[in-house]
């Protein structure tokens, strides 16, 4: 069996990471404008490196929790049975990573990386960035930002994710509002293909009339819930 599971913020919610869109949440409190495209990192840099930082050092204080230990034990049940897990997640954190996932595809990009905007290199990057950074591979200051995708750019890996998505048998999101394209509209696309779509979240989100299936709780509790069940009909329990 291959599946494709698509995570977002909530997966990370109970982890101490804050979401996007719920009370509370990131961009409830600050302008997503201002602090998460080119042109704000353009023309205020530092403020934008003072809100990675901080949510840097977030991660850095987070703990994986059995949400994400679920899917790297579903990861590595399905390989197990000849099967495969594509996981992807709109998540920058790495607690997918620290769970024990091996195979994540990031398509928003890694906090807890760094790139060069003068010569392109990229790197791990668990420290604090400034304008006085300068780049390990080309000596340039000003130019390090974190390697995460902003607003007005382009997501990552599309290709192989669309590829992934047109051979798997299950398509489940996690923790995800289905806010935001082209994420949002992976559901649609395993729809069209005909397969079975299973939404776990805290709350029916914006595209949760497109799923097949549905748990609504705490993913520390739906999840592993989900992937016991899923290794079971894989071994033939
Ligand atoms: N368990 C399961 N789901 C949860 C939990 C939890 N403990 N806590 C919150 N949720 C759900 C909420 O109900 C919500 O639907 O997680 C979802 C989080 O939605 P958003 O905050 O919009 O986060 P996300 O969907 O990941 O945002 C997508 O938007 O700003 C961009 O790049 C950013 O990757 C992000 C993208």
């Amino acid at each position: 069996m291959k599946v494709f599971v698509l995570t977002g913020a909530g997966i990370s919610a109970e982890s101490g990471l804050g979401t996007f869109r719920d009370p509370g949440g990131l961009w409830r409190r600050f302008d997503p404008m201002r602090l998460a495209t080119p042109e704000a990192f353009a023309d205020e840099p530092e403020e934008v490196h003072a809100f990675y930082n901080l949510r840097r050092q977030g991660v850095r204080e987070a703990a994986p929790n059995a949400a994400h230990a679920a899917l790297a034990r579903l990861e590595a049940g399905l390989a197990a049975s000849g099967g495969r897990l594509f996981l992807c997640t709109q998540n920058v954190d790495d607690l997918h990573e620290r769970a024990g996932s091996r195979a994540v595809i990031h398509m928003h990009g890694e906090l807890m990386r760094a790139r060069c905007t003068a010569c392109g290199a990229g790197r791990p990057w668990a420290e604090d960035l400034s304008v006085d950074t300068a780049c390990p591979a080309c000596g340039r200051r000003g130019g390090m930002r974190p390697d995460v995708v902003w607003f007005g750019e382009v997501p990552r890996h599309l290709e192989a994710i669309a590829a992934a998505l047109d051979e798997s048998d299950l398509f489940v999101a996690i923790g995800t509002s289905g806010a935001v394209y082209p994420a949002a509209g992976f559901v649609a696309r395993a729809r069209e293909a005909g397969i079975p779509t299973h939404e776990i979240n805290l709350a029916p989100s914006d595209t949760a009339g497109l799923f097949t299936e549905a748990t609504y709780g705490p993913a520390t509790q739906a999840v592993p819930a989900c992937v016991d069940d899923l290794l079971r009909e894989v071994s033939g329990e």
